[in-house]
C-alpha cells in the first residue's frame, strides 16, 4: 500500500513537472528581440527608424542606414549623438521573416554639404506610400543639420518600391518646423504627414497633396505641449490609433497611444500600451511603424528601435504583437520576434 502511495506520489510531482514546461520552446529559428538581425545574405539588417509598405503581397521594410562614427555634437544641452547620414535602405519579404536585401534606395552624397542629402546632415525615419492614381511610390523622411536646426520634410519619389528615389526637396509643412515623422495612407486614398513640430512641443498632422508630394494647407495640431515624437499612426475598425513616445533624444521612455475617428479629428489620449516590467521605457525601445496583420481581429506588428546612443550603428529592433481589443491598444512583451 506504502509502495503503491509513493508511486502516485512520484507521478504526480512528475507530471506537475512536465506540466510546469514552458509550452513554447525556441526554435533553432527563433529570432531573439535586439539581437543581431541578419538577411538572407547573412549580413546584419541596417534599417532603422523604419517604415514598412505593403505592396502585392510583399512587405518592403525601409529605413535609415547607419555607420561610420558615432559623436557627440557639441554645445547641444541634450544628447545630441550623431553618425554620417547614409541614406536609406530596402529590404523585402513575402513573410516577415526572412529578409532581402534590395540596397540603397536613396543615398547619401559627398559632393556639396549644404545639400539635403549630404553626409553631415540628418536623414531619418523613412515611410513609403504607394499612390494608385499617378503609379509612384513616395518617400517621406526627416531632414535635418546636424544640431536638428533645419527642422524640414523631405519628399522623394520612384516607379518602383525598390528605387532608386528621386530626392524631390524638402519644406516646412505649412511654414511648421517638422522632426520625428510618420505617414498614413487611408483607405479612402488621402494620406496625411505626421510630424513632431513646433519644437517637438505639438505633433501636426496634414492632409498630403492627391499626388502625395506636398501637404495641403489642411493640417491639425494635436497633443499640444505634451512633447511626443516618434509617430506611428495606424487604423483599426473604423478609429484611428496614434503611438508617439516622449521626447528624450536617444532614451528610451512611455509610449503613449491617442485616439480619433478621423485623422483630422479630435485626438484623445489613452494609457500606456505596454504592460509589465519595462513597460515604462517601451521595452527599452522607441516606436516606428505599426504593420497591420489581420486588422479586423486587431492583430498588428509594433515595430521599434532600441537605440545604442553612443554607438548608433549597433542600434537594435525591436518587434511586438500589438493588440487592439475593444478599442484599448496592448503592445505585450515576447522574447523572440513575431
Ligand atoms: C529621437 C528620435 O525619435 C530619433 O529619430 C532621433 O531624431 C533622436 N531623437 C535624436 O536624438
Amino acid at each position: 500500500m506504502k509502495t503503491a502511495l509513493n508511486s502516485l506520489f512520484f507521478l504526480t510531482l512528475f507530471s506537475g513537472l512536465l506540466v510546469a514546461q514552458p509550452r513554447k520552446q525556441p526554435t533553432k529559428n527563433s529570432i531573439e528581440q535586439a539581437g543581431l538581425w541578419k538577411d538572407t545574405d547573412g549580413h546584419f539588417i541596417n534599417a532603422h527608424g523604419g517604415g514598412m509598405l505593403v505592396h502585392k503581397g510583399t512587405y518592403y521594410w525601409f529605413g535609415e542606414i547607419k555607420k561610420g562614427k558615432t559623436w557627440l555634437v557639441p554645445n547641444q544641452n541634450w544628447e545630441c549623438y550623431r553618425v554620417p547620414a547614409g541614406g536609406i535602405s530596402c529590404y523585402s519579404s513575402k513573410d516577415l521573416k526572412a529578409w532581402k536585401y534590395e540596397g540603397v534606395v536613396l543615398s547619401a552624397t559627398t559632393t556639396n554639404r549644404q545639400n539635403d542629402l549630404d553626409t553631415s546632415q540628418v536623414i531619418e525615419r523613412p515611410k513609403v506610400i504607394y499612390n494608385q492614381k499617378t503609379g509612384q511610390f513616395v518617400l517621406w523622411m526627416h531632414i535635418d543639420h546636424k544640431d536638428y536646426s533645419y527642422a524640414h520634410a523631405g519628399v522623394a519619389v520612384s516607379d518602383k518600391p525598390t528605387g532608386p528615389f528621386r530626392y524631390l526637396g524638402s519644406m516646412k509643412p505649412n511654414g511648421h518646423d517638422s522632426r520625428d515623422m510618420t505617414v498614413f495612407q487611408d483607405d479612402d486614398g488621402k494620406a496625411y504627414l505626421v510630424h513632431a513640430s513646433e519644437n517637438n512641443n505639438t505633433m501636426h498632422i496634414d492632409l498630403l497633396s492627391d499626388d502625395y508630394l506636398k501637404p495641403t494647407n489642411r493640417y491639425i495640431r494635436i497633443l499640444e505641449n505634451k512633447r511626443r515624437e516618434a509617430p506611428a499612426l495606424f487604423k483599426q475598425e473604423g478609429k484611428y490609433y496614434l503611438i508617439t513616445s516622449d521626447c528624450t533624444g536617444w532614451s528610451p521612455n512611455p509610449a503613449s497611444v491617442a485616439v480619433a475617428d478621423s485623422p483630422l479629428g479630435k485626438w484623445t489620449t489613452q494609457e500606456n500600451p505596454c504592460v509589465g516590467p519595462n513597460a515604462e521605457t517601451t521595452y527599452q525601445s522607441q516606436s516606428t511603424y505599426v504593420v497591420p496583420l489581420d486588422a479586423r481581429r486587431g492583430k498588428f506588428l509594433f515595430m521599434a528601435d532600441r537605440w545604442t546612443k553612443t554607438n548608433l550603428p549597433d542600434s537594435r529592433y525591436v518587434w511586438l504583437p500589438l493588440e487592439v481589443k475593444a478599442g484599448k491598444v496592448a503592445i505585450q512583451w515576447q522574447k523572440e520576434r513575431p
